[in-house]
């Protein structure tokens, strides 16, 4: 009986496997590895010391004088102080066996923000990877309080890891990737070791977001999307649903539903749940998961507003990617990440403007804009999340309006709430990982999407406000805010803890805020 049993699966196996095939597979992001030793290590490529602000000369164990007095030296030649982001370089520093060493300022190490250390480790790479070192040295032995150290140290080490990520699966012979290796010498190698597991876990979902968001729409399509999370959220046990059009249609979400009728890809729903507290209402995060946003019949005419428009799954794959790096941390949350997937596009099924859709809660909407069609997917997400899960919040996160370009540019996403307890945890978790926003106004704007013919239209003045003030309406009661990220998701050139291309805006921001809104209350 057993054995029947276990001949079946795997027949079953087989055959999932087969269909699994045909979506696009996972990537291996990474090719640098990272470690941490107690043991000092002599030999190398490069050496990088750590070095706090007023530390007038350096020494290690195992060096002679005649190092000590050329470090001394280069320190004085270049006015190194140690200053937090300060670095000068050694070509062949007498006697030791690497061929350069760094010294990296820290400033005051427990004074030293963690995006700021984020940031030293993302320069180091992008340095480190503009020379032929392989073999990377890190010695942090000169910062004495251990919890400091465990804290600088994990978070240099992420920074590497965020600007090493490539997006290369569709080269045919991609450039070489980072594949240095990183050696870190510490004085408490196992409180190292837990503080960048936590960062090592958040990366995995940054790397999530960012392929998912760089996927172009002819792989990117909503089945596709969604496989993809599962591949990478099942094996972290976070149970996954994927509701397909006719589910869609048969819980009467007709709002998501019309935005991909025009499209061979029709819409559909992704549920993923992590839940490892004892907390009954869970933290709803909903993304907007629009795989390609042509306009629709509104269509975007000019190339560059259509260009990029597979990023416009941003949202849905901050949401994917913070729901992966929870489950990765095993944070004790309760989270439930809802997003609604579609695919704007024109054909004769397409939804036309001025056509009245009715969305999951019974509001008929008229589509004034297909190319609002972002509002018109999260608005049956949000209900969803409301009517399923009755979840003690709803954030939802969305390349939504270029009016939120034009007001804050891409260095801040522009968050709508009521609830300022809300809107104050999230800005702790904005200005923690440099995700930061900034609060745009809901009150006074309650008008701007009244329909003359239906209940409510999807457009209105001030862009960004109305986008806002149409989702609020779908969260009835239950405390909201909504992020517009628009702009954030997608830069040309490598900048900071980003290399080139998608950047998983969002998913650092929502996963420190998840973890903060949990433990309030
Ligand atoms: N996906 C776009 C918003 C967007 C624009 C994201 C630029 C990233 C960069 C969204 O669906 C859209 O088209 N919005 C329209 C709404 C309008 C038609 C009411 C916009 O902002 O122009
Ligand atoms: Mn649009
Ligand atoms: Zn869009």
């Amino acid at each position: 009986m057993n054995k029947m049993r276990g001949w079946t699966a795997g027949i079953f196996s087989i055959a999932v496997g087969f269909l699994l095939a045909t979506f696009v597979a996972s990537a291996n992001y990474l090719q640098t590895t990272t470690s941490f030793t107690q043991q000092s290590v002599h030999q190398g490529d490069t050496l990088v010391v750590l070095v706090p602000e007023g530390t007038d000369s350096v020494s290690l164990s195992g060096w002679g004088d005649a190092t000590t007095a050329h470090i001394q030296r280069a320190m004085r030649a270049a006015d190194f102080e140690g200053k937090a982001r300060q670095q000068i370089e050694v070509l062949a520093p007498t006697d030791l066996e690497f061929s350069r060493l760094i010294l990296l300022g820290v400033g005051n190490p427990s004074e030293l923000p963690r995006h700021t250390a984020e940031e030293m480790g993302a320069a180091l790479a992008a340095h480190i990877q503009g020379s032929k070192a392989s073999n990377i040295v890190l010695d942090s032995r000169l910062l004495t309080n251990p919890g400091v150290t465990a804290d600088v140290v994990s978070a240099i080490a992420h920074g590497v890891d965020l600007r090493s990520y490539r997006f290369d699966r569709y080269k045919s012979e991609p450039a070489e990737r980072p594949a240095q290796r990183y050696q870190w010498v510490v004085g408490n190698a196992p409180a190292v070791e837990r503080a960048y597991s936590q960062l090592h876990a958040l990366a995995q979902g940054v790397f999530v977001a960012r392929e998912l968001t760089n996927l172009p729409g002819s792989d990117g399509y909503p089945a596709a999307f969604a496989e993809y999370a599962r591949q990478q959220l099942e094996p972290l046990g976070v149970v996954v649903t994927i509701l397909d059009r006719e589910q869609i249609k048969e819980l009467g979400m007709g709002s998501l539903l019309s935005v991909s009728e025009g499209s061979k890809h029709k819409s559909h729903l992704l549920i993923a749940h992590y839940k490892n507290n004892d907390d009954e209402q869970p933290i709803a995060l909903v993304g907007k998961g629009n795989t390609f946003d042509t306009g629709g019949y509104n269509l975007k005419t000019a190339s560059a507003s259509i260009l990029r428009m597979q990023t416009d799954k941003a949202g849905g794959a901050a949401v994917v990617g913070a729901v992966k790096a929870l489950a990765g941390q095993q944070a004790s949350v309760n989270v439930v990440g809802v997003v609604p997937l579609s695919r704007n596009m024109i054909s004769e099924q397409a939804t036309l403007p001025g056509d009245v859709v009715v969305a999951g809660d019974g509001t008929t909407i008229e589509v004034a804009n297909t190319d609002a069609e972002g509002r018109l997917i999260l608005a049956d997400g949000i209900w969803y999340a409301r009517e399923h899960w009755n979840p003690r919040v709803i954030a939802d996160i969305a390349t939504l309006t270029g009016a939120k370009v034009g007001a804050l540019g891409t260095e801040y996403s522009a968050i709508f709430s009521d609830h300022e307890n809300i809107l104050s945890t999230l800005r702790e978790a904005g200005d923690l990982t440099r995700e930061r926003v900034w609060q745009l106004p809901l009150d006074g704007y309650e008008n701007v999407v009244r329909s003359r013919i239906a209940d409510m239209k999807n457009t209105g003045a001030p862009g960004a406000q109305a986008g806002a003030i149409f989702l609020r309406h779908f969260a009835g009661d239950t405390p909201w805010v909504h992020i517009d990220m628009a702009g954030n998701a997608l830069i040309d050139s490598a900048s900071g803890i980003n290399p080139e291309g998608g950047t998983g805006y969002g998913v650092r921001m929502l996963t420190e805020w998840v973890k903060i809104y949990s433990r309030q209350q």
